[in-house]
């Protein structure tokens, strides 16, 4: 099984940004944790990360000509935006699971509203980076049902 999972805007500055929403740890300890979750599991893992709209969706297409069987995908401030993530995850027809690493309901009101939401099989919140293993948990499961 493939999974592809996918760091928006400003998730490459973990540890150092705002340390009382996202934690201490960095962005490559968030990919170690995955890694090691994932090949107890024999799942592979691809991890992108980008600032770039465009980008975010070229790699969401990526999946689909990749066969991914799922996408893990914090899209960060675009969750708040972005009709183009909506749209692309809506075309590749992949399982996608969205992951907060805070928890946006209880953050500001432009916080509360998500467009890719719709187009995702689940929605983990508020779990640190834990919720992107739930995540590969989830699509594991429903990959063998
Ligand atoms: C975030 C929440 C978003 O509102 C914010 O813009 C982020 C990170 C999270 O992981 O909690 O960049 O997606």
């Amino acid at each position: 099984m493939k999974i592809f999972v996918i760091n928006g805007p400003n998730l490459n500055m973990l540890g150092l940004r705002e340390k009382e929403h996202y934690g201490s740890g960095t962005y490559a300890d968030l990919t170690e944790m995955i890694s090691a979750h994932a090949s107890t599991k024999n799942i592979d893992v691809e991890f992108y990360q980008s600032n770039h709209e465009g980008d975010l969706v070229d790699y969401i297409q990526k999946a689909y000509f990749e066969k991914a069987d799922g996408i893990v995908i914090n899209p960060g401030a675009y969750t708040h935006t972005s009709v183009a993530i909506l749209d692309a995850v809506k075309s590749v027809k992949i399982p996608t699971v969205e992951v907060h690493i805070s928890k946006v309901e209880e953050r500001e009101d432009f916080r509360q509203v998500s467009y890719v939401r719709a187009a995702c099989v689940k929605t983990i919140t508020g779990e640190g980076f834990g919720g992107y293993l739930k995540a590969i948990d989830f699509l594991a499961k429903e990959d063998k049902q």
